[in-house]
């Protein structure tokens, strides 16, 4: 699928619970959900919280034409962190349908929500992975001038940030 038959939309804090129901879903397809330790992004009043946040962005992929279902998304809003020192826009979540996988949306996410962060005035973005889980994004950050700044979690995550 070439990208300009994909269209990149976004969410904010004025998204209704009605707005979020995909998105969601495919959060659940991307993570799953384990109800013996369910994690924040699991949470849909965890979604809306961090959407009321300054900034913060649900930035989308769907088809340009056909169906309405997200295709991917990235969850970013700013945070501070302690390595980093100061406020950086943030990729909370990056998650792609397995169907819709190697396509190119990441790069497209990626680059809508560079501008987005660089239009608000963020000179940094950054994100967590964990190598061991998520080998194909911690690839796509290290080929791609993103900088390693710390490990957390007994070295099982890393924080990744990017000058933008
Ligand atoms: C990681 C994930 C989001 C990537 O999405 P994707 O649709 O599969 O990625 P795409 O193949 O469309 O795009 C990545 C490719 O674009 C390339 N690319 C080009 N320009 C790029 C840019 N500016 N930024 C990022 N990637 C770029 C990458 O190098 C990569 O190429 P490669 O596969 O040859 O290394 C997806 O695989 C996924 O959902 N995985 C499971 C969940 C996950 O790991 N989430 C992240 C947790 S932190």
């Amino acid at each position: 699928m070439a990208a300009s038959q994909i269209e990149i939309r976004t969410l904010g804090s004025t998204a209704t619970q009605q707005d979020l129901a995909p998105l969601f879903s495919l959060n659940q397809t991307v993570f799953g959900f384990d109800p013996e330790n369910p994690r924040p992004n699991a949470s849909l009043p965890e979604w809306q919280t961090r959407l009321s946040k300054p900034d913060a962005a649900l930035t989308y992929a769907i088809q340009a034409q056909g169906s309405t279902e997200p295709m991917g998304f990235f969850f970013t809003y700013p945070i501070l962190q302690p390595e980093i020192g100061h406020l950086t826009y943030h990729i909370w979540l990056a998650g792609v349908n397995p169907s819709s996988r190697g396509l190119g949306i990441f790069p497209l996410l990626f680059e809508e929500t560079r501008k987005k962060a660089k239009e608000a005035g963020y000179e940094c973005l950054s994100v967590c992975t964990v190598p061991m889980r998520f080998e194909k994004m911690y690839r796509i950050l290290q080929k791609n001038g993103w900088e390693f700044v710390a490990w957390r979690e007994g070295g099982e995550k890393v924080l990744m940030k990017m000058k933008i």
